[in-house]
């Protein structure tokens, strides 16, 4: 049935089309009607960051950015929903287009600049939705914000999603807001990651309950450099990493229609780059912190590779788009099955 909408779909244009998704999923959330279409993926429960969740394949940030069909997604069967990334203010992006289908490819790439509705914006749409299973809220930078001010954007983000996050993901991966990546770097990241554990201290205390904090890092570091964050993130009393945002390098696009545009590459071909960080992430953390892994994944197999090298959970975007939401319940099985494999 997917394969019906997305030829409908596909007919408009790429930002049109996610626009229009994001209605339809969030009204059939509304209605209770999305588990209708998509049957419940098998129970696979895992704890990572000592949350318990019912299968270990959600939703990556980025494609519900305000928060605004929270339901509709959880009803296809994400073990997890990750909404965001949001900013303190309201920001609307970079022009348009900016939003690129490569089907070939099966591979997006995407300069969306953070557009989004602002952090009160998100959190109200969080209380009004029913949903109370895991929800991972993703906190970015205003882009107006100077790069050396950007942890105050962190903590206003920090402060104000707390209360109403299973877990917060740190972005500071998007290749979209310039500067944003400089801030997985030595001092810049030990002076954020210092900022936050304060914060999310002091926080655990007034609300009782302490939100783990995820660190979602790109793909395109070198292995010393990826092996130096993983350091950095036990030093400094991190909670999860998320492995990987999109990648800037062109390999598997070239010569493809927008292959060179500027951005952000999902889907098929981020995925080798992106296990590779997981595989890196996780010799280097030895257990000591739990790793999520997304990127590429387009079949349920992928989601299983990603298990293997190391990971404790994943999320799905691109495959989402190109598969639909039967690719949620591919992947549980292929994760199920490989576990029962022993692999
Ligand atoms: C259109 C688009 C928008 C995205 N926006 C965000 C975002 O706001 N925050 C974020 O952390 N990641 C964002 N991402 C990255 C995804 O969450 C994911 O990490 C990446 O696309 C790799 O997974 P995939 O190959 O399954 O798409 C975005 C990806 C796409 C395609």
């Amino acid at each position: 049935m997917y394969s019906l909408a997305r030829e409908l779909l596909f007919k408009l244009s790429p930002e049109t089309s996610h626009e229009l998704s994001i209605d339809l999923i969030g009204a059939g959330g509304r209605l209770g009607l999305n588990g209708l279409f998509c049957p419940k993926p098998a129970s696979l429960p895992v704890q990572v960051m000592g949350i318990d969740f019912p299968n270990p394949v959600g939703l990556a940030a980025g494609l519900d950015k305000n928060g605004d069909a929270i339901d509709g997604f959880a009803q296809l069967g994400f073990g997890f929903v990750e909404i965001g990334t949001v900013t303190p203010r309201p920001q609307p992006g970079n022009p348009k287009p900016r939003l690129f289908r490569l089907p070939q490819a099966t591979a997006i790439i995407n300069r969306m600049g953070f557009n989004n509705l602002g952090v009160d914006h998100l959190v109200e749409r969080v209380k009004a939705a029913k949903y109370r299973g895991v929800l991972g809220i993703n906190i970015g930078k205003n882009f107006d914000t100077p790069v050396e001010r950007a942890v105050d954007d962190y903590l206003i983000c920090l402060d104000k999603v707390y209360a109403h996050a299973s877990y917060v993901t740190v972005n500071v991966s998007s290749p979209n807001t310039p500067g944003l990546r400089s801030l997985q770097f030595g001092d810049s990241l030990k002076q954020l990651l210092e900022a936050l554990r304060q914060r999310q201290e002091d926080l655990a205390e007034q609300h009782g309950r302490r939100v783990p904090l995820a660190i979602k890092i790109a793909p395109d570091m070198t292995d010393e450099e990826t092996a130096m964050v993983a350091v950095a993130l036990v030093e400094a009393g991190m909670d999860a990493v998320i492995a990987t945002n999109t990648t800037l390098g062109r390999e598997g696009v070239e010569g493809l229609p927008f292959g060179d545009e500027a951005g952000g590459l999902s889907g098929a071909p981020v995925r080798e780059k992106s296990t590779h960080t997981v595989r890196v992430l996780a010799g280097e953390l030895g257990g000591r912190l739990p790793i999520i892994a997304a990127g590429g994944i387009t079949e349920g197999a992928h989601a299983a590779e990603k298990i293997a090298a190391g990971a404790s959970l994943v999320q799905i975007y691109s495959g989402f788009i190109y598969k639909g939401p039967a690719l949620i319940r591919e992947a549980v099985d292929a994760i199920a099955q490989a576990q029962r494999a022993g692999k």
